[in-house]
């Protein structure tokens, strides 16, 4: 077997992209690393830190004045993933409503997606790594060895996103949820640098009606196809 895989998984909010990048990895023992978290967090920073005004606003010059000060993490805890910012435990918050909602303007800024990008080749250099996000297949490996464009419509995605917070406690509005959804998808498949997009060879998932298993089996057979070829 070839020495180090990269398998993208890229795809739209909420389509269920982390829970089968989660299950490969952990199948594989290939790190997983979820590259929506770096964005999230960099966004928790900029609201903390009142680059993000009230009325929604981006001082983008203090952000990039402040970028070598935002360090990102990761630690396995409980089995679980979480996300460190500047060595805070940040996994709950980033996954609040009030950080999706606005982590599409700060991952549409250039120098942003630069950091990050260089950090994600750089944490995978000698690894085999699982990279959930929107640009893996297209931007950040290009010459992976499997990629995967994950998707499911706008209702089923709201449903499951609307289960998951309630699930937590938090006071969540449906229509909210998915009109964020909507939203998002449009932000992220217009935006000017690296748009969310279909890799030209990545393999699409639509898995509105598929079960957890259903789609974790069908990425199997595919993957152990490239690798009994590597
Ligand atoms: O996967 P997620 O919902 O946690 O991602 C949060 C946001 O980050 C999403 O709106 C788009 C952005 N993102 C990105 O632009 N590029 C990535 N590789 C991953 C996420």
């Amino acid at each position: 077997m070839k020495k180090n895989i990269k398998i993208a998984v890229d795809g739209y909010s909420s389509c269920g992209k982390s829970t089968l990048a989660k299950q490969l990895a952990a199948h594989y023992n290939f790190l997983f690393i979820d590259t929506g978290a770096m964005y999230r967090a960099v966004t928790l920073y900029a609201l903390d830190s009142g680059i993000i005004n009230e009325k929604d606003e981006i001082n983008e010059e203090k952000l990039q004045n402040e970028i070598q000060n935002i360090k990102i993490s990761f630690q396995r805890i409980d089995n679980k993933n979480h996300t460190f910012l500047n060595g805070k435990d940040v996994e709950e918050k980033i996954r609040q409503i009030r950080i999706s909602k606005r982590v599409s303007k700060i991952s549409a800024i250039g120098f942003v997606r630069e950091k990050l990008v260089d950090f994600q080749r750089k944490i995978s250099e000698n690894a085999s790594v699982v990279m959930d996000g929107r640009d893996i297949g297209t931007v950040v490996f290009p010459n992976a060895e499997v990629k995967f464009f994950v998707t499911a419509s706008p209702q089923v995605r709201a449903e499951r996103r609307f289960k998951e917070l309630s699930e937590k406690g938090e006071n969540v509005d449906f229509q909210e949820i998915k009109q964020s959804i909507i939203n998002r998808d449009k932000l992220d498949t217009t935006r000017e640098i690296s748009p969310l997009k279909k890799a030209d060879n990545a393999i699409e998932i639509d898995n509105s009606e598929m079960t957890i298993d259903g789609q974790f089996n069908f990425a199997v057979k595919i993957i152990d196809k490239v690798l009994s070829e590597n």
